[in-house]
């Protein structure tokens, strides 16, 4: 017993409470449609029908959620559903995976659970539709709905207004790098490399997300994965509360990627990209301390056991897997993402402001 509390996520104080069950906003949504890109974080069903282990399409996942199981990584809602809530969308975003023709217009999820921005990222798992694979599959998506609005002035002007998340980079450290064992990245690269060359290549992704209309983009740095509880039970903290390398290298590559969008919005006029903050959205603040356990009991793998009880006090818990946060914790981060509380949060804009402009 006796686990340390955790700085970074004894978060979930006062303000998480205070803000969260959602104000849903009556009418229209501030913009027509909605695309997420990402991993287990975002991930909504994608990987359902995947030959992999990273998926959630059983019990005790989506405990809240008023569908139940969906193959969400969480209890109920995803920071990707609550961000969608803040638009004013009523429904959630559907999958790729399931999106009919007649959904398609007001936007796609396209995560998936353990992908990453390298395509190998999360092979020792199963299948996972990398983010090289996401971005084809919004090509296809924009020919449905070229097809549909048979109007392609219309359809180009549309994707414009749009409002795109990207949460990735999370699996290119904890099912890669951190993997000698299955992936020789570690010994090609140190960790400064690493992030060169990771940033580097997603870069490139964002670019191309540009060519394909997107112009309204709200990209996530990667979270402090040293303080996950899984991470912490795979490695040494050394009396800390979390592992400190695994956060050092992570922040090589949140401080590369902070200039890769303001490049991309320097060098195009019209683009309007914007970096998240997850480590100052997720900092700890003063007052309550939570615990970074698992809120179900956990797999090997860091995954809920099948059909487990997870903890009653859901909205006391951070983490409700081993590597996954629950409701109450993500819809904080995606409140926070959306009305920035310190400039460190999101720049040049918080999403709110990316809906206006
Ligand atoms: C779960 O999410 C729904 C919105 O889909 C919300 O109304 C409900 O309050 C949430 N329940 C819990 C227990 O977090
Ligand atoms: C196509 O869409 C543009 C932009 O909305 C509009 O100005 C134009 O009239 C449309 N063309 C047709 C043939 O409907
Ligand atoms: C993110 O915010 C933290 C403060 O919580 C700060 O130390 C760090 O430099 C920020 N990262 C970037 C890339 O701006």
């Amino acid at each position: 017993m006796a686990r340390e509390l955790s700085p970074l996520f004894s978060v979930l104080m006062v303000l998480g409470f205070i803000l969260v069950r959602i104000l849903v906003v009556a009418g229209q949504p501030q913009v027509p449609c909605y695309f997420i890109y990402g991993d287990s974080l975002v991930d909504n069903g994608n990987n359902n029908g995947l030959r992999t282990t990273a998926k959630a399409n059983y019990p005790p996942y989506g405990i809240d959620f008023p569908q139940g199981v969906t193959g969400r990584f969480t209890n109920n809602r995803t920071m990707a559903d609550t961000i969608g809530q803040l638009l004013g969308f009523r429904n959630f975003i559907p999958p790729y995976a399931t999106v009919t023709d007649q959904q398609i217009s007001t936007g796609v999820n396209y995560g998936s659970g353990g992908a990453g921005i390298r395509d190998e990222t999360g092979r020792n798992l199963g299948d996972r539709i990398s983010l090289n694979r996401q971005l084809l599959n919004h090509v296809a998506i924009i020919s449905r709905l070229t097809l549909m609005q048979r109007n392609t002035t219309f359809t180009n002007a549309y994707l414009k207004k749009c409002i795109y998340i990207v949460n990735m980079g999370s699996n290119d450290y904890i099912n890669n790098y951190l993997m000698p064992d299955n992936y020789p990245t570690s010994r090609i690269y140190n960790t400064d490399r690493f992030a060169e060359v990771l940033a580097r290549q997603y870069s490139q992704q964002l670019k191309t997300l540009y060519k394909l209309g997107a112009r309204k983009v709200a990209v996530f740095g990667v979270g402090l994965i040293g303080c996950t509880p899984a991470e912490i039970a795979m490695f040494d903290t050394e009396g800390k509360p979390c592992v400190d390398s695994i956060n050092n290298a992570v922040k090589l590559f949140n401080d590369r990627l902070k200039p890769v969008v303001d490049e991309i919005n320097n060098d195009n006029s019209d683009a309007r990209f914007t970096f998240i903050n997850i480590t100052s959205i997720s900092a700890p603040q003063e007052g309550v301390s939570l615990p970074n356990v698992p809120c179900c009991p956990v797999r090997e793998d860091g995954q809920c056991v099948p059909n487990s009880i997870p903890c009653p006090d859901r909205d006391l818990s951070v983490f409700f897997d081993g590597f996954h946060t629950t409701d109450i914790a993500n819809s904080l981060f995606a409140t926070r993402s959306y009305n920035a509380l310190s400039p460190m949060d999101a720049s040049p804009y918080d999403i709110s402001r990316l809906a206006q402009l």
